[in-house]
Formats: structure tokens, C-alpha cells, sequence
């Protein structure tokens, strides 16, 4: 009895060891890990708003976009930008440029209520790392 709840003690530990190595990581190089670090700035969020208005509002309401934390569930925000990027406007995909599309990301964010920070979102791998529902 004893000696197996010092393994499972220990096996919490490691756990717990390796869980925190994996969500930390990206903080070494001081890149944000979570959506509640502020990973776009409102700069971004406005532009997408707009480009929103533009192209996407006679297909989806503003409604369309929210509890993105449910239907995105363990999902990144790279995945989610991928899939703009390569389907939307579904009546001319791929018609934006890479730029334009992190901003519609960083629209999309702000609408479910994540913070805007000070560094602007970027196209890079660290967003594979921050998943929505997390
Ligand atoms: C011509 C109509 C139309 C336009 C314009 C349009 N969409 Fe869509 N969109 C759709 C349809 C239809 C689907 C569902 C397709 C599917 O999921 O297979 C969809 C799905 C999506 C999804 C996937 C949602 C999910 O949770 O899986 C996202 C995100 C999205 N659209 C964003 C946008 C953005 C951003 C724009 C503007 C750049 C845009 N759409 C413009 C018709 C449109």
C-alpha cells in the first residue's frame, strides 16, 4: 500500500515535471504560451473587423465566431489561421494576403474575449503551441 502510493506520488511529479517543460517552454524564448498572454495587438483586432465587414460579414454574423473555445477545443490557433487562410471567403478563398488573415484572427480573438497585448500575432510555429479550450 504504502510503497504504491510513493510510486504514484512520483509518477505525479514527472507528470507534473513534464507538463510544465511543455506549456513553459515557449516562455524561454519569450514568446507567449496561452491566449490569456495577449497575443495580438488591438491594432490587429480593429484591421480584422473591418477586413470583416468587407468580406465575410454577408456570409456569417458576428454570432458565428464566438465559443470558439468549444468548437476549436484542443485545436491551435495556428490551425485555426490555416483554415482561414486556405478556405475563406468561401466565395474567393485564399483572396487575402497572410497579413490580413492574422488580422481577421486577431478580430476573431478579441470578439471571445481574449486580451490584446503589446507584441502583434505573428505567423510563426509558437501559435501551434496555444491551444483553444486549455
Ligand atoms: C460565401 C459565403 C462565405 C463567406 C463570404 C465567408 N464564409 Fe466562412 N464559411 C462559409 C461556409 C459555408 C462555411 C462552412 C464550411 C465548412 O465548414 O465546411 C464557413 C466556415 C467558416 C469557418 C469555419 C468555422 C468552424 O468553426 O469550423 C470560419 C472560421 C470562417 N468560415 C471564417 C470566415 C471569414 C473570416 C470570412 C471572411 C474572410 C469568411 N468566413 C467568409 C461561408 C462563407
Amino acid at each position: 500500500m504504502q510503497i504504491s502510493s510513493n510510486k504514484k506520488a512520483r509518477a505525479i511529479v514527472w507528470f507534473l515535471l513534464f507538463y510544465w517543460q511543455s506549456i513553459g517552454l515557449p516562455n524561454v524564448f519569450g514568446q507567449p504560451s496561452s491566449l490569456s498572454d495577449g497575443i495580438f495587438t488591438q491594432k490587429q483586432a480593429n484591421s480584422g473587423g473591418d477586413l470583416y465587414k468587407a468580406h465575410c460579414s454577408h456570409c456569417h454574423s458576428q454570432d458565428f465566431y464566438q465559443d470558439i473555445e468549444i468548437s476549436w477545443a484542443e485545436m491551435s490557433v495556428l490551425d485555426y489561421w490555416y483554415r482561414l487562410r486556405g478556405t475563406m471567403p468561401a466565395d474567393n478563398p485564399r483572396s487575402l494576403s497572410d497579413i490580413q488573415y492574422l488580422e481577421l484572427l486577431a478580430w476573431v480573438l478579441s470578439v471571445n474575449g481574449y486580451p490584446s497585448g503589446k507584441k502583434p500575432l505573428f505567423a510563426k510555429s509558437y501559435l501551434g503551441l496555444i491551444k483553444f479550450g486549455g
